[in-house]
């Protein structure tokens, strides 16, 4: 691999929203990264903001910044992709599937590129229901430029039509979109040196560099301190179903290790890693949950709603609307009436999906 790769450049999403954010991530404020400040600030200073945005075209970069990557930098980590399970497809496959390719056609300009790790999901061939998932991109029944043509014309009334002969049915666009990303490298760029990284459900650090940190805010631990905060009363599943968790640190490991493997022409690209825990790990709905409410009680979380908060279950669609109406939705209308009488406008829910 290319040596003088001294330049480490993550871009991100260009909204105001984002500013205090992103001023705590350059100024690295957060607590993951006290120990590198104390032992290794030299490496800190070696890190590049830029601003960009992976739904728009070039990633949403300035030219100046776009060149930099192109003269500068041989591995890429592309991670960025919203995660929900409920926006339109357009919007989703536009960010996760179409922004892969703005990567890829900055990937073919870069003179040193060694590697380039694509994070995908270990979900993204869901819709294949009790069978094995190997290491290899599942190919869907249509080439992946036929839906990369219809979103660059914005044909969506085609696009949903070819999504929809795609089958068996995935449960959301999230992971279409990410099994669609994957058909792209597999149909567009395996001449690049490419490993796709498919992780389950990500959680907190196992132990580096230090053990059970997790970021408010982000993949499955929204809904954990939600639930920890006496915010989310209710959520629809099956207790029984079981869920793969893999910590963080263990991911982002192997991340590192793909891109050593495909940089080092040591495999054939794509090169597919599942990145999940053994069955031996795998755990039900309700054991979570009845951990979390044993935590809940000895940790108890700062600014929650209630001290002794308790998330149920419930599998059925009808019971579960009468519970989120009766759990959810009444007790913040009530709370939104009081503000409203001071005087105040109540803030906006925020989705959790
Ligand atoms: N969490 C999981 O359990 C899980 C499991 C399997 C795979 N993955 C994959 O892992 C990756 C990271 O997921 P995560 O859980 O860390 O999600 P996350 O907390 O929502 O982070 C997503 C990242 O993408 C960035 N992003 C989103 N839209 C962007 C845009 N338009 N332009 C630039 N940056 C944008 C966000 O930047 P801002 O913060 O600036 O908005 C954020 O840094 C994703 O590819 C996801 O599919 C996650």
């Amino acid at each position: 691999m290319h040596s003088r790769n001294q330049i480490h450049i993550y871009t991100c999403e260009i909204k105001e929203k984002c500013a205090a954010r992103d001023s705590k991530r350059t100024n690295f404020q957060q607590k993951i990264f006290e120990k590198l400040k104390e032992e290794t600030p030299e490496l800190l200073e070696k890190v590049h903001l830029i601003a960009g945005d992976i739904s728009l075209p070039n990633l949403g970069m300035k030219e100046a910044d776009a060149q930099l990557l192109i003269q500068e930098v041989s591995i890429i980590f592309h991670c960025a992709a919203i995660i929900s399970f409920t926006k339109p497809l357009d919007f989703i496959l536009r960010s996760n599937t179409l922004s892969l390719c703005s990567v890829l056609e900055l990937c073919r300009k870069m003179r040193k590129l060694d590697a380039l790790v694509y994070t995908s999901t270990v979900y993204s061939n869901c819709n294949r229901l009790n069978f094995p998932l190997k290491e290899m991109v599942y190919r869907l029944p249509f080439h992946a430029n036929q839906f990369i043509d219809l979103l660059i014309n914005q044909d969506n009334v085609k696009l949903e039509d070819l999504v929809g002969h795609c089958k068996p049915d995935w449960p959301n666009f999230y992971t279409f979109s990410k099994c669609l990303a994957e058909n792209v490298i597999m149909d567009t760029a395996s001449d690049l040196p490419i490993a796709i990284v498919r992780p389950s459900v990500v959680i907190n650090t196992w132990k580096k560099p230090i053990p059970g940190y997790a970021e408010e805010n982000s993949g499955i631990i929204t809904l954990i301190v939600g639930a920890g905060k006496g915010f989310v009363k209710v959520f629809h599943a099956d207790p029984n179903n079981k869920m793969n968790l893999v910590p963080v640190d263990i991911v982002s490991n192997a991340h590192v290790l793909a891109a050593w493997r495909v940089g080092t022409k040591r495999c054939a690209s794509p090169f597919v890693v599942n990145c999940t825990a053994t069955e031996r790990f795998d755990i039900k709905l309700c054991e979570i949950n009845k951990i979390l409410v044993e935590l809940g009680d000895q940790f108890p979380l700062p600014q929650s709603f209630e001290e002794h908060s308790r998330m149920i279950i419930v599998p059925n669609k009808f019971l579960f609307f009468i519970c989120k109406v009766y759990y959810h939705y009444l007790p913040a209308v009530v709370l939104d009436g009081f503000i409203r009488i001071l005087g105040k406008k109540p803030r906006q829910y925020i989705e959790i999906n």
